[in-house]
């Protein structure tokens, strides 16, 4: 990588460079958030994984994913979010996550933990947080903020190829019609609709 210069005064005094990468399903956004928190040696947070451990924890009590009102009371009590819970990566994990993620109660549950990560990240020298609300929501203030995207057929090629390197077997098409169901599922809510900031870089790779 050639070089990539933070200014740490763009930020305002005493506080660390906060870098909000945004996007949908497949994007790349990992690889590049991985990249980008070795490079600078910044903490990085996956908060779809915060989603996903949420999600988990909802289903493991039996709720149903559908019930608003029973999610919300239940997230709002809930004391530990273990992201360390296994199978939280794969796609039915994906899709639940998705479906709880709509609700104002779970994502206000989930507010201060991102934002208190991206301002006092541990190693204390800046915070790199992978979400789809991260550039509008959780750090609207920061300059530095991409959104990565591409057209769904292009996101799930991406997706094959690495479960075919990985020695997973799964269809292109059913990567694709998974990719799509949770674009849909995504954008069709009410709130955090995902949208590139006024100022984010809509970066499209081929
Ligand atoms: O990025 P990932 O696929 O792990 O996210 C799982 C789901 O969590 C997404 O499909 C989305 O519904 C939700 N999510 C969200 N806001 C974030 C991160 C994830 O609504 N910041």
């Amino acid at each position: 990588m050639s070089d990539l210069p933070l200014d740490a005064r763009k930020m305002g005094k005493g506080r660390c460079p906060i870098v909000a990468i945004d996007g949908p399903a497949a994007s790349g956004k990992g690889t590049l958030c991985r990249a980008l928190a070795a490079y600078y040696g910044f903490d990085l947070l996956d908060t779809g994984l915060l989603y996903r451990a949420t999600a988990a924890h909802c289903a493991d009590a039996g709720l149903d994913l559908e019930d608003e009102e029973t999610i919300s009371r239940y997230v709002q009590n809930l004391q530990h979010i273990d992201t360390e819970q296994a199978n939280l990566r794969t796609e039915s994990v994906g899709s639940m996550a998705s479906k709880v993620s709509r609700y104002p109660a779970l994502r206000t549950r989930l507010l201060d933990y991102q934002r208190d990560f991206a301002a006092h990240p541990p190693a204390g020298k800046g915070a790199i947080l992978d979400g789809r609300d991260i550039g509008t929501v959780i750090c609207p203030d920061t300059p530095y903020k991409i959104f990565l995207t591409a057209t769904a057929e292009i996101r799930a090629e991406r997706r094959f190829s690495e479960m075919k390197n990985a020695g997973k077997t799964s269809s292109y098409d059913s990567i694709l019609a998974d990719v799509q169901k949770r674009d849909a599922q995504d954008q069709n809510r009410e709130i955090a609709l995902m949208f590139a900031a006024s100022f984010e870089e809509a970066l499209a790779p081929t």
